[in-house]
């Protein structure tokens, strides 16, 4: 009798852990591992990415920058041909960017699917040159995009610089 109930609860609680998450043995990956012991996905434990914008550019309003050579791309979350981050897993995120002027001004956004969470502005004139970075924590849901874009109305002028001396960047990481 007792030999049955304990079969019972053992069938019952191998039914509810069908479908199960495990660490791999270099805890890089989080497994799903469904009831048939096959890998459903695999989504690593750290999401992060760092990318920079090869070359001096001209976007125009409220375009999005392509930071289009990817340094990290951890989880794949980042698109260097698009500039859009696709949050991979859901989570508390930190964003950094940069943007260096060249004899310009500019305003930039930092855009979490299409509301402005984050600005930076820089005024380098008459030939001045200098970087400004934003940084922005935010809760993001899987599927979300994350981006960065000149500012849509504010007028600037000038170019955004990046090459060797001083680069403009975009990262992210989940924080765990
Ligand atoms: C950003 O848009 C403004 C127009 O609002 C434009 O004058 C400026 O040149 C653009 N900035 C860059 C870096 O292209
Ligand atoms: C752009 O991303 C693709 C796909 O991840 C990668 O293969 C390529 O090396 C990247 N290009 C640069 C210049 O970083
Ligand atoms: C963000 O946009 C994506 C794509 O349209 C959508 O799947 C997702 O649910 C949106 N997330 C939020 C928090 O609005």
């Amino acid at each position: 009798m007792l030999t049955s109930i304990i079969l019972v609860l053992v069938v019952i609680t191998a039914d509810v852990s069908a479908e199960s998450s495990c660490q791999t043995t270099d805890g890089r990956y989080e497994v799903s591992i469904t009831g048939r012991g096959i890998e459903s996905e695999k989504i690593p434990q750290v999401i992060a990415f760092h990318a920079y914008i090869s070359k001096h550019v001209f976007p125009g309003a409220g375009r999005r920058f392509v930071f289009d050579v990817t340094k990290t791309n951890q989880g794949k979350g980042y698109n260097n041909h698009t500039g859009v981050f696709t949050c991979p897993k859901t989570g508390m995120y930190v964003f950094v960017w940069v943007m260096r002027s060249l004899a310009g001004e500019h305003s930039t956004e930092l855009m979490i699917n299409d509301s402005v969470y984050g600005s930076t502005f820089l005024r380098a004139k008459n030939g001045d040159d200098g970087s400004v970075s934003g940084t922005v924590v935010a809760h993001v849901t899987k599927g979300d995009s994350v981006y960065v874009r000149n500012h849509s109305v504010l007028a600037g002028d000038g170019m955004i610089a990046s090459n060797l001396h001083g680069q403009s960047t975009f990262s992210g990481w989940l924080l765990q």
